[in-house]
């Protein structure tokens, strides 16, 4: 006899249909999975043998051979489970015959009791049953959030087998799942700019950074509040749009780092990964490649705090996604394409010590450990960094300000404001990569010419600081870019002389530690 039901698997970060077909007779007693599965999979058989006897449904003593299609894509994980025992159970006669299972999907692992457990990838999975027209999606109970983010196909949390058969067989009720946005998703714990004291202008330069979707790097002594201001940039970042939302969540997804409260992620990504990290978890990798950090600061913000300490090669590794915004990981399960469209935020101090260029504490360390410690960015890297500044130390007053700080709320309302007229204005430019301008941060040489004109007095300015800077080409495209996104927070049309000299101050630190 022959049974058929629907699943789902995950490549890349994208979900596919899976058939799962079963086939029984009565010649010999064997169980088989074939369709180029993986361990997990073939320990499949184990596991619904006991959830099926476990949850009171005898298991058939038969042959039964199970085909997961298409046969060419290599299977893993144990989200099949479900799906495998349902048509064994419709062909053992537990399952009534008459039961209807060509639009409905079944993701799940089985544990030993009969239990189902959550799997990763549920969102992504979702998007692809609905794809193929599927009416229903069956997914754990941990899972049902995410799968119900999806519009247009009715999602069921279930926590065990005897639960699903029983409803399929019309015995029992289960309550469809709404998407509701809870307060996880908002994720309201990210921390607010109002609690940084003093630092104005560091504060200036994150809000230029947010609104152009520069990269921005902090250089200062112990403890002025770099990494408080990096952990802060995601409030004041512009909200995500419902595909930039879909898109995180689907690399949290499969990552298994959807917290189980949470449906869509709206806050964006804030990631710190420590200095000890591998290349492969910076970028993505391993033999079934996973999502690296940059993936999963995608449309968010990486942090790369004490920036010196990093691998070199490890940051290397960094430059082509930053151009990108995407990754391509070649393995031999394959090869599969992340997102990873990121503002890279470093912070740093300037000698091992920490107190080189300080205005009174003396720096202990020797002139060619500074450079070496300093040699330790690569130019390359640096120069995909548009800004660079100096967090110094604050004094007395400044830390005991009675006064509150700005709140995010409003530095957050400028930022929006700046980026919708950045959006509106590039609508129709695309990068040498074909990706679609949508901040200052990516506009090319041949947009600079066109959106960055400068009047008389302010080529002058920019002509003083080119040769008292030492500026490159590269440089001097790097001071045009910022001089536009300070032009549009001030709302002005035209790039203006202050627009520019603001800029000049951005870059400053080329000089003083770089060069
Ligand atoms: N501008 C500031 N306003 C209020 N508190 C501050 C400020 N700067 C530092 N602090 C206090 O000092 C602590 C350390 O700050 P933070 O970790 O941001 O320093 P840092 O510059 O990253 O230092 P390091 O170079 O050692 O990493 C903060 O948790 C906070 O309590
Ligand atoms: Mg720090």
């Amino acid at each position: 006899m022959l049974s058929c039901t629907y699943s789902a698997g995950i490549f890349g970060i994208d979900g596919y249909m899976v058939t799962v077909e079963c086939n029984t007779s009565k010649r010999l007693s064997c169980f088989e999975i074939v369709g180029l599965p993986d361990n997990a999979i073939k320990e499949a058989k184990e596991r619904v043998r006991s959830a099926s006897i476990n949850s009171g449904f005898p298991f058939p003593d038969c042959e039964l051979i199970v085909n997961l299609a298409p046969a060419d894509i290599k299977k893993e994980g144990s989200a099949f489970d479900l799906a495998i025992i349902l048509n064994i159970l419709k062909c053992a006669g537990s399952l009534n015959f008459d039961v209807e299972l060509e639009d409905r999907c079944f993701i799940g692992e089985l544990s030993l009791s009969g239990a189902i457990r959550p799997v990763r990838g549920v969102l992504c999975m979702t998007i692809a049953a609905k794809n193929a027209g599927m009416k229903q999606i069956f997914v754990p109970e941990e899972n049902v959030k995410e799968a119900s983010v999806v519009q247009g196909i009715e999602a069921y949390g279930v926590k065990n087998l005897r639960q699903v058969v029983d409803f399929l067989n019309g015995k029992v009720k289960i309550e469809r799942s709404e998407y509701v946005p809870t307060e996880a998703d908002e994720n309201i714990s990210c921390p607010d700019f109002a609690d940084v004291m003093g630092q104005s202008m560091a504060k200036r330069a994150m809000e230029i950074a947010a609104a152009g979707g520069h990269n921005i790097i902090l250089i200062g002594p112990p403890g002025t509040g770099k990494s408080m201001l990096a952990k802060r940039l995601p409030s004041i970042l512009p909200e995500m749009n419902f595909d930039e939302s879909i898109e995180t969540t689907k690399v949290h997804s499969i990552s298994g780092l959807l917290p189980d409260d949470v449906s869509l992620i709206k806050v964006r990504p804030f990631r710190s990964p420590h200095h000890t990290m591998s290349t492969a978890s910076l970028v993505g990798g391993g033999k079934i490649p996973t999502p690296g950090e940059i993936s999963l600061a995608n449309n968010g913000v990486l942090f790369l705090d004490e920036l010196p300490e990093f691998n070199k090669q490890v940051t290397e590794s960094l430059r082509q996604p930053l151009e990108d915004g995407c990754i391509t990981i070649t393995r031999t399960a394959g090869k599969v394409k992340y997102p990873c469209s990121f503002m890279l935020v470093c912070a740093m101090n300037p000698c091992r010590c920490g107190y080189y260029g300080h205005p009174t504490k003396p720096c202990t360390c020797k002139e060619g450990d500074i450079k070496k410690y300093l040699k330790k960015i690569s130019g390359p890297l640096l120069d995909r960094i548009d800004i660079q500044i100096e967090v110094p130390s604050l004094s007395y007053s400044e830390l005991s300000q009675k006064k509150a700080s700005e709140p995010s709320s409003e530095i957050r309302k400028r930022v929006s404001k700046a980026r919708a007229v950045a959006r509106e204005r590039y609508k129709d430019e695309l990068t040498d990569n074909g990706i679609r301008i949508n901040c200052n941060a990516q506009l090319e040489a041949k947009h600079l010419r066109k959106y960055c004109e400068l009047d008389d007095q302010c080529r002058s300015i920019m002509e003083r600081a080119f040769k008292n800077l030492g500026l490159s080409a590269r440089g001097h495209d790097r001071i045009l870019r910022l001089a536009r996104t300070i032009a549009d927070l001030d709302g002005s049309e035209k790039i203006k002389v202050p627009h520019i000299a603001e800029a000049i101050q951005l870059r400053s630190l080329d000089k003083k530690y770089f060069n």
